[in-house]
């Protein structure tokens, strides 16, 4: 990443820039530094200041063009992302100065928003888990389990990317409604740590030469539920694990985000939904908008009671935003990946 900022002063606004778009892997130096000024809020806006971001493999898919809700990738913009800032200045009666937001504030330390278009959160938690369990990736982790899933006690989910925000919240919730879990992720290391920190029954490491063995003998009485985070090989080998009337939930295709050649579907569609009665459904989370608050009630009820652990794997400075990008998705991230920016 090359870094065109020199002289910074509190009345400056860092930011990271897009300056290429990846050809292949995504690498630090798609990004660059700059510096602009803070911007100014007129009626109705606020003036935020970021205090923590996230980044999750998703935004990779916006840099490739396939997620559908992010429109065509472009250059020479600040890079996109959620945070959540302290408001600064306000010009929107609804928000006061100290309230904590979270906002689409990208990868800056400033950014202006429309107060009506902003979710004030509470100040009694790191604000962090509001872009993580209480956000975005723990929402999906609970419709996309609980409402396309639809598992019963007793029956097997399997979880890909399980290590990853999504699947390590997927994996516990998944738990605590009384199924047995088995996680899928990439290293040795990484299972032990699906085992004995994250609570699933059993892990198997997709970069094993006897995946697919090793698979079926995690999943002993076969698959109920498999919550599909990456597609590709996990999901073609998956698929002949999956009984009768099971259901795949399609949250996403991380196997395919950092390429420019993604491969196609796998083998066993539509033969084996056919035969063995499979319901694969695909799934937004802004589909259940409406029921977002309930949602956040239940998960943070299970945070304080302890049944649910939601982890964040941290950096800090927003300098380290390209760097921390590229490694989660080598698979450095257990939990959800934040940027410290500010105090
Ligand atoms: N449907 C929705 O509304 C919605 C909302 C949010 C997120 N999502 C999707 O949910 C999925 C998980 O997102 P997340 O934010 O939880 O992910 P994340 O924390 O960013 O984790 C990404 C993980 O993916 C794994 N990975 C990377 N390359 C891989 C490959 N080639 N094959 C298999 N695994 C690979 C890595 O773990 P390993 O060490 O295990 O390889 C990495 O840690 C993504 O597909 C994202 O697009 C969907």
């Amino acid at each position: 990443m090359t870094n065109k900022t020199t002289d910074l002063t509190s009345s400056e606004n860092r930011q990271v820039i897009i300056d290429s778009l990846p050809d292949g892997p995504l690498m630090e130096s798609n990004y660059r530094m700059e510096t602009g000024p803070i911007p100014e809020p007129v009626e109705a806006e606020v003036l935020c200041r970021t205090l923590v971001l996230t980044i999750g493999a998703g935004t990779r898919a916006g840099l490739q063009g396939s997620a559908s809700y992010a429109g065509a990738p472009k250059t020479n913009i600040v890079m996109n992302g959620t945070g959540v800032g302290r408001v600064v200045k306000s010009n929107d009666p609804r928000l006061s100065e100290g309230d904590l937001v979270v906002c689409p504030s990208g990868w800056q330390e400033y950014s202006v928003h429309k107060g009506k278009n902003l979710t004030r959160v509470e100040d009694d938690i790191d604000p962090a888990h509001y872009l993580g369990a209480l956000g975005t990736n723990g929402l999906t982790a609970y419709f996309g389990l609980l409402k396309v899933g639809d598992p019963s006690e007793g029956e097997t989910v399997l979880v890909s990317a399980a290590a990853g925000s999504v699947g390590h919240l997927v994996g516990q919730i998944a738990k605590i409604k009384g199924c047995r879990t088995v996680g899928v992720t990439s290293t040795a290391g990484k299972c032990h740590l699906l085992e004995d920190k994250l609570g699933y029954d059993a892990s198997v490491s997709y970069r094993s030469d006897d995946f697919r063995a090793e698979l079926k003998q995690a999943c002993t009485n076969g698959v109920d539920v498999y919550f599909d985070n990456t597609g590709g090989d996990i999901l073609g080998n998956a698929l002949f694990r999956m009984n009768e009337h099971s259901r795949i939930v399609c949250c996403g295709v991380v196997s395919q985000y950092d390429t420019s050649n993604p491969a196609g579907g796998p083998r066993g569609i539509p033969g084996l939904l056919v035969n063995k009665r499979i319901r694969m459904e695909g799934f937004l989370v802004f589909d259940f908008l409406e029921q977002y608050e309930s949602a956040r009630e239940e998960i943070k009820s299970w945070i304080k009671s302890g049944s649910l652990v939601p982890l964040n794997d941290e950096f800090n400075g927003l300098e380290r935003a390209p760097a921390a990008f590229v490694d989660l998705l080598a698979g450095g991230n257990v939990g959800t990946r934040i940027i410290r920016v500010a105090d």
